[in-house]
């Protein structure tokens, strides 16, 4: 079992797209795949179809503290064969702001390990838990940024080319390695106008997505851009397939293999 967060500092960046395409292709391949949804809009947990998205016993309001437990949803994928991911929404918030509402670090890493567990003891096994979050940084939710760094094997900055961008992803490099060694970076650069072009960090795992008005038509659908066969947007599911392959890779160096 493999656990993978999604963060970006800006908003908008691309991690609801990337992350429900990359769910769907990692079902697809007969994966056991799980998301837990952190945005309170539940954007991932609506557009993959979860039947329960505004239930209040959710992942976030289990962060929270206002759930005692979480109730799980089921997303069918039919591409030939029917393929399922199981969804935790966010649970719909008594509160705003719930991201104002959150308890200490401590408070947080433990609630969310123990949410990992349960989900890790479930009858069978996940291989992928995958996590979507709102935009988040360290300076602004130090509590939430650190508990699930520290909770998580690979993080997946999601970031455009835009100028500063860059800057925030060495930083957030640093801030995940403080907290612990041991855990696999992989950046996703967005929306680009170009392919060409390195990033000089020093992180060997770089996808690299074009800016595409194909993804944004589909997206606004409600559909899942990885589904759609237009050779339009051929450039998109071969970066998703890379993820992919770059998951089931360290999933695998981790000794567990496919189901
Ligand atoms: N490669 C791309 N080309 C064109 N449009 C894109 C691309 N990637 C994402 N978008 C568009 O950007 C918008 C934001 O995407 P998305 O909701 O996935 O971002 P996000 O990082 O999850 O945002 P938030 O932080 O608000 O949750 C969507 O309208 C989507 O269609
Ligand atoms: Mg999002």
């Amino acid at each position: 079992m493999l656990t993978v967060l999604f963060l970006s500092q800006k908003g908008g960046v691309g991690k609801t797209l990337i992350i429900t395409s990359l769910a769907t292709a990692l079902a697809m391949r007969g994966y056991r795949t799980w998301l837990i949804d952190l945005d309170p809009n539940a954007t991932a947990s609506k557009v993959l179809g979860a039947n329960n998205p505004s239930n209040v016993n959710g992942s976030l309001t289990y962060l929270m503290g206002v759930a005692r437990t979480v109730k799980v949803s089921t997303a069918f994928i039919e591409d030939g064969n029917i393929s399922s991911i199981r969804i935790i929404p966010p649970g719909t918030s008594p509160v705003a702001n719930p991201y104002g509402a959150l308890p200490s670090a401590s408070v947080l890493s433990s609630r969310l390990s123990s949410l990992i567990r349960g989900i890790g003891s479930y009858r069978a096994r996940p291989n992928f838990i995958l996590i979507d979050t709102p935009a988040l940084s360290p300076a602004l939710s130090p509590g939430l940024t650190t508990a699930l760094i520290s909770n998580t094997e690979v993080i997946t900055l999601v970031a455009t080319d835009e100028p500063g961008g860059m800057g925030w992803l060495g930083n957030m490099l640093e801030y995940a390695s403080a907290i612990g060694p041991g855990r696999e970076s992989i950046i996703i650069l967005n929306r680009l106008s170009s392919i060409k072009g390195g990033l000089d960090i020093g992180v060997k795992n770089v996808i690299k997505i074009l800016r595409n008005s194909a993804i944004e038509a589909a997206w606004r659908l409600g559909s899942i851009p990885y589904l759609i066969k237009d050779p339009g947007l051929s450039q998109f599911r071969r970066a998703i397939d890379e993820l992919t392959a770059l998951l089931e890779r360290l999933n695998a160096e981790r000794v567990w293999a496919r189901p």
